[in-house]
């Protein structure tokens, strides 16, 4: 039931420290994680790692990509669909990572299937206990977030990155023989992301930010790092409920082509980490001077990114590879309010479905 809110997404955004806590419950044990059916050396033969995905799991998928490549595993993401028809190779030491929130997209399920059959070994990671995806794959990472009812995937995304981070530590560990930089900081860190997640669903000027977001002609999310997969998903997110053009990028490449439309009619919206924050500042320097109005989402302390952005939306400052979840609360809330603002169909937007089992 929706209860006191208007659509399910709005309810789904608010449960997010609630779904994040079952996530995490139990799992992080001080500075290493307890995850049930992987102790310790369950990954002992794994010698690279292949994510599968579709849509918004894509785009928890490359952060997980970034969390394992960062501490030396051999990480490649593939959407779901391109890897079902043109596989990468593998072997048996191949591990192929399934990121479904339903367990049943068929694209993903194919493409797991290409992996089983040609010998590699699979794991899903899914929100669904006794989904296909659970049941046909060798092992299963169940994200714990509880049932998503909007289409639009928001709960299910902090799980999926909170649950990656988690496998992260657990794959570096077993691959690597050493536990990942900066591990204890980062479990601390990933204990408190569902306050820091309430910080935000409890006191956000996204909504009245969102009305500078209403009707352009274009809306361009910008990211470096692990900001790069959540400039995907905030576009992603936007595009589907707002029906407004969006597209993400990596900050980099913003001079390498989609400069030439950025105008005083296309909001940019940069989302910063708080590290190596320079190269970002240049970036939204570079649109400003386009006469883009800049949104910068980033954690209180980054100042910079405050000083030359039009609109500034801080998130708690905590590790910088979370700041990206925090980032995806706020996107997440830009895109209801504005397409609340202009009276779209949230929960179920126009040709899509919540769980895609057709090819
Ligand atoms: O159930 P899955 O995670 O496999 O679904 C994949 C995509 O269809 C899904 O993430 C979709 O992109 C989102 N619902 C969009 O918000």
């Amino acid at each position: 039931e929706k209860g006191s809110y208007d659509h399910y997404m709005l309810k789904e955004i608010h449960e997010q420290p609630v779904a994040l806590r079952q996530t995490l419950h139990g799992r992080i044990d001080g500075d290493d994680v307890a995850l049930e059916e992987f102790p310790p050396g369950s990954f002992d033969d794994v010698d690279r790692v292949q994510f599968v995905a579709c849509g918004t799991s894509y785009h928890a998928a490359l952060y997980g990509e970034w969390l394992l490549s960062k501490d030396g595993v051999d990480a490649t993401t593939y959407i779901a669909s391109e890897y079902a028809a043109s596989p990468a190779p593998v072997d048996e030491d191949t591990l192929v990572v399934g990121v479904t929130q339903s367990g049943e997209t068929a694209d993903t399920l194919e493409a797991l299937e290409s992996a089983r059959e040609r010998g590699a070994r699979t794991l899903a990671l899914t929100n669904v206990i006794g989904s296909t995806a659970a049941r046909t794959c060798d092992d299963a990472l169940f994200i714990r977030a509880g049932p998503e009812i909007g289409v639009a995937a928001t709960k299910t995304f902090s799980s999926q990155v909170a649950t990656l981070v988690l496998l992260a530590e657990r794959l570096v560990r077993d691959i690597t023989g050493s536990p990942t930089s900066d591990h204890a900081d980062r479990l601390d860190a990933l204990a408190s992301l569902p306050e820091h997640v309430e910080s935000i669903t409890t006191d956000s000027r996204a909504a009245d930010i969102s009305q500078r977001c209403l009707g352009d002609n274009g809306h361009f999310f910008i990211g470096r790092g692990n900001a790069f997969p959540v400039a995907l998903e905030g576009a992603l997110k936007f595009k589907e409920i707002t029906y407004g053009h969006a597209e993400g990028f990596a900050a980099g490449e913003l001079k390498h082509g989609p400069l030439a439309l950025v105008t005083p009619e296309t909001p940019v919206i940069a989302i910063g980490t708080g590290h190596d924050e320079a190269r970002l500042k240049s970036n939204v320097t570079e649109s400003r001077t386009r006469g883009a109005p800049v949104i910068a989402i980033a954690p209180r302390t980054a100042s910079d990114l405050a000083d030359v952005a039009e609109e500034f939306l801080p998130v708690p400052a905590t590790h910088p590879d979370l700041v990206a979840i925090l980032a995806n609360v706020q996107l997440q809330l830009i895109a209801y309010h504005a397409a609340n603002a202009m009276e779209r169909s949230i929960d179920k937007p126009r040709n899509l479905a919540k769980s895609v089992t057709v090819e």
